[in-house]
């Protein structure tokens, strides 16, 4: 069955986990929150928790995966029978539905950004043309909707067509290629008139902006950005084989994908003061600097058109690994052929994702309804990170330790004692738990107000 296929090689591993970690919550999702929570101060909580929570999470996730050999649902039920663990895979299911809703829609935004730049759109721009062309694009009624389904359509064949190990070689060549973009973009943005303020936004920690709802979205935004708390790795974990090196993969993923974000950041902060923007424009930030930064650039269209070709990739990877998250379950636990689970779950994703396509800014469609005083894009973004991926997380921890136990831990950790990593693991067993549990918990409380920090 396909879906038992393995990865062959440890760089394929790499990739593949890094073609799930390293996307637009790097390129478009880091820099918006840094930049409408406080900057460096959001990022140095946000390191804490990647460090005491996202990686943790990680390893966890690979050492059930490639234990059970198995998708999230059917990994807890091997692993602890007769049991209700394998709610965690179940939750990691809904938060991956979840994140597809809104996530299609800003891949969408960026598929229809190649062809934008493509024509020439941003040549010579102005910071108020560049407001202005993403604010029709996304106030308007049917077109992030049609980008939506095209983007859905694209993930979809890819994932029946199996050609995962296609991408797998694509994206090994291409992202260092958006690496070597991102690095040019530094340095344009750098050497802009005023960028040295935006260099201090992102490396000047003022702890007065951090509240309480920037604490527990630091921690969101770390699970998102790992794909770890929902399964996906999990998943991922199942491919590998029993000589890859869990913890030294999940650093590897970790370090990779905080330098991808700083660019990123380092591309946008600078730009955003230098041309003018404010820093907490949500949604749209990646949208209105990254043209400006190119716009008077001798080539800047083909490079733009460049840039968001390769962030569409590393997006179609992204959604790859969430798709692969329910069709693995109704693949394996429901007997649907790949394709039936497949189209399933986009058609769902389809209906139900408009809702985030007509929300995701005050003047859309649906932009005026409120959920908890959230639209729909921001709602189906804040549970699944905030509160699903979390728990789920905290959940993954508590299994390891108590269900799996120390002993089988330190067997998959050391690869049945080939490796000799007797430290790393007496390490990562005092983080998982102890440290992990009691952070995430620390957070939840103080974000209800129950604890007051
Ligand atoms: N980590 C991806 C990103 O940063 C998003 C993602 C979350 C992908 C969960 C898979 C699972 O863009």
């Amino acid at each position: 069955m396909q879906n038992r296929d393995k990865f062959t090689t440890s760089l394929g591993v790499l990739t593949a986990t890094l073609g799930s970690a390293v996307s637009l919550g790097n390129i478009w999702k880091f820099p918006y929150f840094t930049g409408q929570y406080g900057g460096a101060a959001f990022i140095v909580i946000y390191l804490i928790c990647v460090v005491l929570a996202g990686i943790p999470v990680m390893v966890s996730e690979f050492v059930i995966g490639r234990r059970a050999n198995s998708n999230p649902v059917g990994a807890f039920k091997k692993l602890a029978p007769g049991t209700a663990w394998y709610a965690i895979g179940y939750s990691g299911i809904a938060a991956s539905f979840l994140i597809m809703l809104f996530y299609t829609s800003v891949a969408g935004w960026v598929y229809s950004y190649i062809f934008r730049a493509l024509s020439g759109t941003f040549i010579n721009a102005s910071p108020e043309m560049t407001i202005g062309v993403f604010g029709k694009l996304i106030t308007s009624n049917y077109e992030p909707i049609i980008w939506q389904i095209i983007v859905l359509i694209v993930v979809s064949s890819i994932i029946i067509a199996g050609v995962q190990k296609g991408i797998e070689r694509m994206t090994k060549t291409l992202m260092p290629l958006l690496f070597v973009l991102l690095l040019l973009c530094d340095i344009r943005a750098l050497t802009l008139p005023g960028a040295q303020m935006g260099v201090e936004f992102l490396f000047k920690p003022d702890f007065t902006k951090i509240t309480r709802e920037v604490i527990i979205i630091a921690l969101g935004l770390a699970f998102f950005k790992l794909s770890v708390g929902m399964g996906t790795m999990v998943t991922y974990g199942s491919y590998f084989d029993k000589n890859q090196n869990l913890p030294g993969t999940a650093v590897k993923v970790a370090l990779s994908d905080i330098l991808v974000s700083m660019m990123a950041g380092l591309a946008i902060f600078p730009a955003v003061f230098a041309f003018g923007f404010e820093p907490d424009a949500g949604p749209g930030l990646l949208f209105i600097t990254i043209p400006m930064v190119f716009s008077k650039m001798p080539l800047g269209n083909i490079l733009l058109t460049i840039f968001f070709l390769l962030t569409a990739i590393a997006a179609t990877t992204a959604m790859m690994s969430l798709l692969e998250v329910p069709v693995a379950y109704l693949v394996e636990e429901k007997g649907y052929s790949r394709t039936k689970a497949t189209l399933t779950s986009a058609a769902t994703i389809a209906i139900l994702g408009s809702t985030a396509s007509l929300s995701a800014d005050a003047g859309s469609l649906l932009g005026s309804i409120k959920i908890f005083g959230k639209t729909f894009f921001d709602l189906y973004d804040y549970i699944s990170s905030n509160i699903l991926m979390p728990v789920g997380g905290l959940f993954t921890v508590i299994f390891i330790v108590w269900v799996l136990g120390k002993a089988n831990l330190a067997a998959e950790l050391s690869n049945d004692g080939q490796l000799n990593n007797k430290g790393v693991i007496n390490l990562f067993y005092l983080i998982v738990k102890y440290m992990t549990p009691l952070l995430i918990i620390i957070i939840f409380l103080n974000s209800i107000g129950v604890l007051k920090i």
